[in-house]
């Protein structure tokens, strides 16, 4: 294939806030009285806040209010920024700048494609932003990964079709909207976990272009 664009997830693969997420969503799960393990956290990557907090209360078997619902996604957005506050671009995953940049060198155009509202924030306390020729975040979209918008918005900003395209995805559900978009995607990440990206790499470092074959 021919690549004109390569889309980028934030959470997990640029950054390691994925962590963070899980975090704050803990916090969550054990105030309203649950135990919530890394593993059910892996249904959550990629979702959006609010679909997060429904898979989170379908874990813990519980319901609430709407407002109820509002109040939590809030509580956990604020331990989420905590967490957040003090990201520097040392915090920038392994081999991740260099190899934006020799994409970029290549004239191939990079987007972000994130389903966070807290996206372009992130992207200014470690210093990338100007690197994203575009930024597609959880503000700009109304349907949440795995449904393809945000990737195909992406390649419509970027003037690409979709079959020049390679998304950089460290969710299942990620995975799921770059096909759907139909896009190859790359997984990063654990291949035990990301069996349905074309190709599974475990970072960034090291990485070269001409490494992804895809056909
Ligand atoms: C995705 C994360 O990038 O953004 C999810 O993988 C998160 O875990 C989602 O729920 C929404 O993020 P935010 O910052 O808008 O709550
Ligand atoms: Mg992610």
């Amino acid at each position: 294939m021919i690549i004109k664009a390569c889309l980028f997830d934030l959470d997990g693969v640029v950054v390691d806030t994925a962590r963070f997420h899980f975090l704050a969503w803990k916090y969550i799960a054990n105030r309203l009285g649950f135990e919530f393990t890394e593993n059910d956290n892996e249904r959550l990557k990629g979702v959006s806040r609010m679909d997060s907090l429904e898979i989170l209360l379908e874990i813990g078997n519980i319901s609430l209010t709407p407002l109820e619902k509002i109040r939590y996604a809030g509580e956990k957005n604020n331990r989420y920024l905590d967490y957040i506050q003090h990201m520097t671009s040392n915090d920038i995953l392994p081999g991740v700048k260099k190899f934006l940049s020799k994409v970029k060198s290549k004239k191939i155009l990079l987007g972000l494609g994130s389903a966070s509202k807290n996206a372009k924030l992130i992207l200014e306390k470690i210093k990338i932003t100007s690197m994203f020729d575009v930024i597609v975040d959880g503000n700009l979209i109304t349907q949440a990964k795995p449904h393809p918008e945000i990737f195909a918005r992406g390649a419509a900003l970027l003037n690409t079709d979709p079959v020049n395209c390679i998304v950089f995805e460290d969710a299942v559900a990620g995975i799921q909207a770059a096909h759907n978009a139909g896009m190859k995607c790359i997984g990063v990440g654990s291949s035990d976990i990301l069996k349905e990206a074309d190709l599974v790499i475990p970072g960034f470092m090291n990485l070269k272009l001409e490494d992804i074959t895809l056909d």
